[in-house]
């Protein structure tokens, strides 16, 4: 069976929920966000507005078509809302109890052939799934932050996704330009299993080898040709949201290097998370 995406709905416009429906609306596909307050919502869409009409400045897109694009996404409180939507991709927080609750409740409300996929980085689809009747119809789609500027997306085969929806996520994520992979339902899928031990030795070797942030940034971009350093990184991704990862890996994984090193534990015990709260390894 082929499947047909017209409409998609996201669930959280956080960071990521925010970035993949940008992604959504630039390619074309009317998109509903959730949120827990319209204020939240609207902020948001005001964030996304902003990148498009950075993008107009640049001359790298047309004011019209940013303003349709803009005009694609629609912003509710309701479930319900996402009925109609063939495809609602789930970026809330990364708690499998929160997810239970929104995949049950989606369930609920979408069509019969709707697909269910959860953005999420370091919990088993499989499980998630779980809350489902139908779990052959959940299958997990892993964007990279910023999910607007980040090609890859991991499509997460689960013990139970259906062969049709699994196609149909990787044909979509074609369709919004991106370049996704085939994986299994393994702890940190292919990216984060790599990243996020190397990313805990990074922070480690800032101790051993008495470096400062700055020069290990350096270091990793001038001597291994990263994009950004390791602490630039952490503090884009967020601090909590990588100590979460690491602890969730480290517990499925049981290796050392998966465990959040205690510098980053103190860091996002005392509100350092990097971005969005200010201040991290480096300030903002
Ligand atoms: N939408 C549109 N544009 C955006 C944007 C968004 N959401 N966010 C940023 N931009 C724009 C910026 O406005 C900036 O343009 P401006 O400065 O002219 O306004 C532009 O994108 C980026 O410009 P840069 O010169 O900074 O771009 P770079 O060439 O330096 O690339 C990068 C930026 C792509 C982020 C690059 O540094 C990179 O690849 N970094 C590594 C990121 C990475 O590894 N991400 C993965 C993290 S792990 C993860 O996500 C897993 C998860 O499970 C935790």
């Amino acid at each position: 069976m082929t499947r047909e995406i017209r409409k998609v709905g996201v669930i959280g416009l956080g960071t990521m929920g925010a970035g993949i429906a940008q992604v959504c609306i630039e390619a074309g596909f009317e998109t509903v966000g959730r949120e827990v307050s319209l204020e939240l919502g609207e902020r948001a869409k005001e964030r996304i507005g902003g990148f498009l009409t950075r993008k107009v400045e640049k001359g790298q897109l047309a004011q019209g078509d940013r303003d349709t694009a803009v005009e694609r996404l629609g912003i509710t409180t309701d479930i319900a809302e996402l009925a109609d939507c063939d495809l609602v991709i789930e970026a809330a927080f990364e708690d499998l109890q929160v997810k239970h609750e929104l995949f049950g409740e989606l369930e609920r409300v979408v069509g019969d052939d709707a697909i269910l996929a959860s953005n999420t980085s370091a919990l088993s689809v499989t499980e998630i799934a779980a809350a489902c009747e139908r779990s052959e119809r959940v299958v997990g789609m892993h964007f990279f932050n910023p999910a607007p500027l980040m090609k890859l997306v991991e499509i997460v085969r689960a013990e139970r996704t259906a062969d049709d929806v699994f196609e149909a996520a990787y044909a979509f994520a074609h369709l919004l330009g991106k370049e996704p992979i085939r994986c299994h339902d393994t702890p940190g899928f292919v990216v984060n299993r790599v990243l996020i031990p190397v990313l805990n030795d990074c922070i480690r070797v800032l101790d051993e080898a008495g470096v400062t942030p700055e020069d290990l940034d350096t270091a990793m971009r001038h001597g291994a040709g990263w994009p950004m350093g390791p602490c630039a990184l952490v503090d884009l991704v967020g601090i909590d949201i990588h100590v979460h990862a690491s602890e969730a890996l480290y517990e499925k994984t049981r290796e050392p290097r998966m465990a959040p090193p205690p510098r980053l534990v103190r860091m996002a015990n005392a509100g350092k998370l990097g971005r969005k709260s200010g201040e991290g390894f480096f300030k903002y």
